[in-house]
């Protein structure tokens, strides 16, 4: 899940790729380092901690070159440490790469090139690849036919980008099943994970395919197959909005995204009626419809599924894509897999499309990226339009993902629930006026240690949601449930001031899940009410406008993504970069 960006230029590259770096940040911070080719030498720098640190101690920018390569890393093999951070050079230095995936073949050629003579300077799977690449460059002279023979002994997932000593204003970079775009400035061309990377220096694109080898230099790029034949590939424009990641005046981004949401569900809205069309339709046409996602894409994709059965008649299934395995013997020609994800790069969901895909499935997807690999392997794609989102919790791509289900489940049923956009986005804008009431529970609750989450219906995925994101920015154990299920075990862990979160909805349940919270409350529970009607068990109550059951999630989501947000400044977490965690998980 790691951050890639290289570049080949007529001008000084490290500055533009530590640029670049920061804006891939968001795919892996627990080390980073910058490799640059000048005077027929590579020089590598890189550290444990983020880019400012590298910069700050390194001075990166400053390294000399015109060709290089920058990586931030999300530790899969060795331990985060200076010697594991990428760029690795091989051992006469002659190669230097970078690499995001996994080598699963690695500990068996590490074992033949050692053999051979080679040292290696790290625990990491990726360094094997430039001792491959070196070896072979020994033999072939030719970068290009030198990586093609590396990469037919590599084995799992990976974008790589490597550079050769002797071949300065040269960069060869491919993949097979993780993102590699090229850039193709005026006279400057970039290798990187994301577009986001090279985006304020040119909005050429050209998206990689797998096994495609890319060759480039500062006047232009050659793409080659596996067999060394030229490939033609095309250019796309993209947009130039995506440059736009800045906090403002946000104390982080992830503040600042809770805070675009009034807006980004407009534009969710905003799909082109041919394509809803088309999705509906192959929807209502198919014998048997599979939603798949991960983490909280999976939680949005559980309330359409929700309204599909609910609302549409329709037997469906949601499959976590990393389960995918135990269910994929069902899917069959007549299913539709609709697949939902933000970034459209996580390996999850990728092989659980690719699985649907080789057994006959029609694929749709909704997804924030627009070139991403999932947008470009599905049969109808509709797209979040949230913008980049570089929080690693999803917030508003999770309101843009349920927005867009609703629209969905709307042309599937042939209503429409959902169509005041103006009073949905005024709506949202008043849940985020209680953000000070959000902050002022957050620093009462700081120093619990456990928090329940309940809902019932179709607000028990928010529930989940809610579990999710306070585990992950507030580093606090946290479970989201069914309301009724307390009641079957879980009431067992209820002790006095254990902090319980209650979504309660006027219009579905309400009764009964305030009863639950009586149940809970007898046990010595302390009750945070998210609800459109209050009621004496809140011992904290966050009053939100009512709704029907397809936008309530998402004025109920808010305050949770908020109370997260402010546990973790409150415990002095970084809220927009999480430990251990990464945006995009690229790894399986
Ligand atoms: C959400 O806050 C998480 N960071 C994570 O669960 C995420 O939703 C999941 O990894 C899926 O990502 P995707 O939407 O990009 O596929
Ligand atoms: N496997 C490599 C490492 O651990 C790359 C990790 C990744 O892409 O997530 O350094």
């Amino acid at each position: 899940m790691c951050g890639i960006i290289a570049g080949v230029s007529d001008e000084e590259i490290a500055p533009i790729l530590v640029e670049g770096l920061r804006r891939v940040e968001y795919r892996g911070y627990d080390s980073a380092g910058v490799a640059t080719l000048h005077d027929g030498m590579i020089e590598v720098r890189k550290d444990v901690g983020r880019v400012g640190e590298l910069e700050d101690s390194h001075h990166v920018s400053g390294m000399k070159g015109k060709t290089g390569m920058a990586h931030t890393r999300w530790a899969t093999h060795g331990g985060v440490t200076t010697a594991n951070a990428h760029p690795h050079p091989s051992c006469h230095g002659e190669v230097a790469v970078i690499h995001n995936g996994i080598i699963e073949n690695y500990l068996e050629l590490k074992d033949r090139l050692a053999a051979k003579g080679h040292v290696f300077a790290s625990e990491t799977d990726t360094e094997v690849i430039a001792h491959v690449v070196e070896d072979a460059y020994a033999e072939v002279h030719d970068p290009i036919k030198a990586v093609l023979r590396g990469i037919k002994a590599l084995k799992g997932q990976y974008a790589l980008v490597l550079m050769f000593s002797d071949r300065p204003g040269l960069l060869i970079g491919t993949r097979n099943d993780a993102p590699l775009v090229i850039g193709a400035g005026k006279r400057e061309r970039f290798l990187a994970s994301d577009v986001l990377a090279f985006i304020s220096r040119t909005d050429r694109a050209v998206f990689l395919d797998n096994n495609e080898i890319a060759e480039l230099t500062p006047d232009g790029f050659r793409v080659f197959d596996l067999h060394g034949g030229q490939v033609k590939k095309p250019a796309t424009q993209v947009a130039w909005e995506l440059s736009d990641v800045s906090k403002l005046d946000y104390a982080h981004f992830t503040l600042k995204e809770i805070h675009e949401q009034p807006e980004t569900v407009i534009r969710a809205m905003m799909q082109e009626p041919k394509k809803l069309e088309a999705f509906a339709e192959a929807i209502t046409g198919a014998k048997s419809v599979v939603l798949t996602a991960s983490g909280s894409s999976y939680h949005a994709a559980t309330l359409l599924k929700n309204r599909l059965s609910k609302e549409a008649r329709m037997r469906c299934d949601v499959v976590l894509s990393g389960e995918f395995e135990g269910y994929e013997h069902l899917v069959d020609g007549d299913t539709v897999l609709v697949a939902f994800s933000q970034s459209g790069e996580t390996a999850d969901v990728l092989e659980a499309v690719k699985k649907g895909r080789e057994r006959g499935a029609k694929v749709l997807t909704a997804v924030n990226a627009a070139g991403s690999s999932l947008a470009r392997e599905s049969d109808i794609v509709l797209l979040l339009n949230c913008g980049p989102e570089v929080g690693v919790a999803a917030t508003k791509s999770f309101t843009a993902q349920v927005m867009v289900g609703n629209m969905i489940a709307d042309a599937v049923v042939g209503q429409s629930t959902a169509r005041e956009p103006k009073k949905v986005s005024a709506q949202i804008a008043d849940v985020l006026r209680l953000e000070g009431r959000v902050r002022e529970i957050a620093r009462e609750l700081s120093n619990r240690t456990d928090f329940y989450f309940i809902a019932r219906g179709s607000h028990y995925p928010v529930a989940q949601e809610g579990a999710l994101k306070l585990k992950e920015l507030a580093y606090v154990h946290a479970e989201g449930m069914p309301a009724s299920e307390l009641k079957h075990g879980t009431l067992a862990l209820i002790e006095k001031g254990t902090p319980v979160v209650v979504i309660a909805n006027s219009q579905e349940g309400f009764d009964s899940t305030v009863s639950n919270a009586m149940e809970l409350q007898a046990r010595g529970a302390e009750i945070i009410g998210i609800s459109d009607r209050v009621n004496p068990v809140f011992r904290h109550f966050i009053e939100i406008p009512s709704a029907n059951a397809s936008v309530a999630p998402i004025l109920e989501v808010i305050p949770l993504q908020l109370l997260a947000y402010f546990m973790a400044t409150e415990r002095k977490n970084d809220p927009d970069y999480p430990r251990n965690l990464a945006k995009s998980v690229t790894v399986k």
